[in-house]
């Protein structure tokens, strides 16, 4: 008789009992069925065979970037109005129509080049993704911490992300290979004067500000469109560390922004963002200095000023780490009636990559998984089938009818929106270009200006931190770069590394680059 004495449940547990995954009763979750005490194991062991081969694809790939980061739950209360104006006169999207009016929200922080388990206080721009569960369907706000981004052109992306992160041969993060990329793309050095500050290391994801960072379109009821700029800012203060606070932290907890969102959560301390909003006329803006259409510019806000239009506040934790944080699935394309994509071409790079990376990590049916799907517009397509399909999209009487026209059921198209055709009429050549008015310096420089002087000498410390542990060439042309930004920079940074304004007048400007004249008149003040 089989001895049963160390297995199965005392008397007075009355817990659920396991199954498999057939919904058969585990009776014995410690012992594989073998021919004698000692083996050999049998391959009629359905159930060892089934838990070990769920567990040996128990792992998806982890994000290409933004890959270690948490989820949370709220909501957005909106406040009905565009600062003093109503907000009708810029959008008609609902959610921010009537005061008071209350949206769900999931909202992933993130750190973007690290590993899914690497630190959380590395140098590094942090992810702030908003989902918004709207009754017309879902809205993605997918921003970052800070205000610009490095590069203006989608097809840069790979490039900046190889470089940034680890060598392909000794995999680890080479300030050599960071700075040769930085060095050559002029119009990173306003992120850099970002990154390299003090909000290059915020102290933890609550007091943290996002910032929608492209140039998207708002469109009214009459079908007119302005641009807007989106910003978060947390009712909890800004909050950063230096490189030496982040050294401390590291060496104890490699998560610690995930576990004080949590904790804090926990407390019932909710934290609170408001959401502002810059417009501005939907046109070129030939009188501006920077295009609006370019993410490595901000607004600036005496002329544009940003405007509450609501406030998020995360009152729930995540459940489940898998479900709701590494398949949650953000993108730029996830807009809603009243929303609209403006011709940023970053923006319109990134709409195609995040659906398309998510069909590759999380599978084609991850807008099926609780967290990703709708949860108040109800979703009825003809698109069916395809690897773990849930359930059936199914819509009408008629479960035949998986296809559009028909007679006999099935599903029809929605009503026209009262202006289909919105915005500026476009025409030009195809072509490949860059966008006029790069004026990669001056706001990098106005940006160092404007920081307190503890910041910046922060700022000079981790930027000669890091160029020491480059070459010699690669020094010169960063030096150059932030002698064009601000003369004070550039010398506090040549001076860390032993580089005067002599030592870089030999350099040309690059061909990739565009001068102002106020540029050509800092470059003849080197030479
Ligand atoms: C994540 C692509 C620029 C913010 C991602 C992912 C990809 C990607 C492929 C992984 C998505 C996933 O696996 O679910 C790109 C491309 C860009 C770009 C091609 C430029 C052309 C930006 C910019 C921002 C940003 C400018 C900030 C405004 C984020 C955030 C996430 C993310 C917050 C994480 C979303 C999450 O938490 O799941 N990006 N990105 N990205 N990106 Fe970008």
């Amino acid at each position: 008789m089989t001895d049963v004495s160390n297995v199965g449940p005392r008397p007075d547990d009355d817990r659920e009992v396991l199954t498999n995954r057939q919904g058969h009763p585990v009776y014995d979750n410690q012992n594989q069925r073998t021919i004698g005490a000692r083996g050999p194991a049998t391959l009629e062991n359905y159930q060892f065979l089934e838990k070990i081969s769920h567990f040996d694809r128990e792992r998806i790939p982890e994000r290409v970037v933004h890959a270690r980061g948490t989820t949370a739950f709220g909501y957005f209360e909106a406040y009905g109005r565009l600062g003093d104006e109503p907000i009708s006169a810029f959008t008609r999207a609902k959610l921010f129509q009537e005061a008071g009016k209350r949206t769900p929200v999931a909202v992933r922080f993130s750190t973007v080049i690290g590993g899914r388990d690497s630190s959380e206080s590395a140098r590094d721009p942090r992810g702030f993704a908003v989902k918004f569960y709207t009754e017309d369907g879902n809205w993605d706000l997918v921003g970052n911490n800070l205000a610009v981004f490095f590069i203006r052109d989608a097809i840069k992306f790979p490039d900046v992300i190889h470089s940034l992160k680890p060598d392909p041969v000794t995999f680890r993060q080479e300030p050599n290979r960071i700075f040769d990329f930085m060095s050559q793309t002029p119009e990173c050095i306003h992120m850099l004067v970002n990154l390299f500050s003090p909000r290059g290391i915020p102290a933890d994801y609550r007091h943290q500000q996002g910032f929608g960072v492209n140039t998207y379109k708002w469109v009214n009821e009459q079908g007119e469109t302005c641009l807007v700029k989106y910003h978060w800012m947390p009712k909890q203060g800004v909050r950063s560390m230096t490189a030496a606070d982040a050294a401390a932290v590291q060496a104890e907890e490699l998560g610690h922004a995930t576990k004080d969102l949590r904790d804090a959560i926990e407390r019932g301390e909710y934290p609170e963002w408001e959401l502002l909003v810059q417009t501005m006329s939907d046109e070129e803006h030939p009188e501006l200095d920077f295009d609006p259409l370019d993410d490595t510019k901000v607004w600036p806000e005496n002329r544009f000023p940003a405007r509450p239009v609501g406030r998020m506040v995360l009152d729930e934790c995540l459940g489940n780490n898998f479900a709701e944080n590494e398949q949650i699935a953000f993108g730029t394309g996830v807009l809603i009636d009243g929303l609209d994509f403006s011709d940023d071409k970053m923006l319109i790079g990134r709409t195609f990559s995040y659906s398309d990376t998510q069909r590759y990590r999380v599978g084609p049916n991850y807008l099926q998984l609780p967290v990703n799907q709708p949860k108040h517009g109800r979703v009825r397509t003809n698109q069916r089938d395809g690897l773990m399909t849930y359930y059936v999209d199914q819509g009408g009487e008629n479960p035949h009818v998986n296809y559009e026209p028909s007679i006999t059921g099935g599903l029809r198209e929605g009503e026209f929106p009262t202006h289909d055709e919105q915005g500026p009429t476009i025409t030009g050549r195809l072509t490949r270009k860059r966008i006029p008015r790069t004026n990669d310096y001056v706001q990098a420089g106005q940006r160092y200006l404007l920081m307190h002087d503890w910041e910046r000498d922060d700022l000079v410390h981790n930027l000669v931190t890091m160029l020491s542990q480059c070459e010699r060439p690669i020094q010169e042309r960063m030096v150059w770069h932030f002698l064009l930004a601000e003369d004070d920079l550039g010398l506090r940074v040549g001076e860390g590394l032993g580089i005067g304004p002599d030592d870089v007048a030999h350099l040309e400007p690059l061909a990739s680059q565009d001068l102002t004249d106020e540029d050509r008149a800092r470059l003849e003040k080197l030479g």
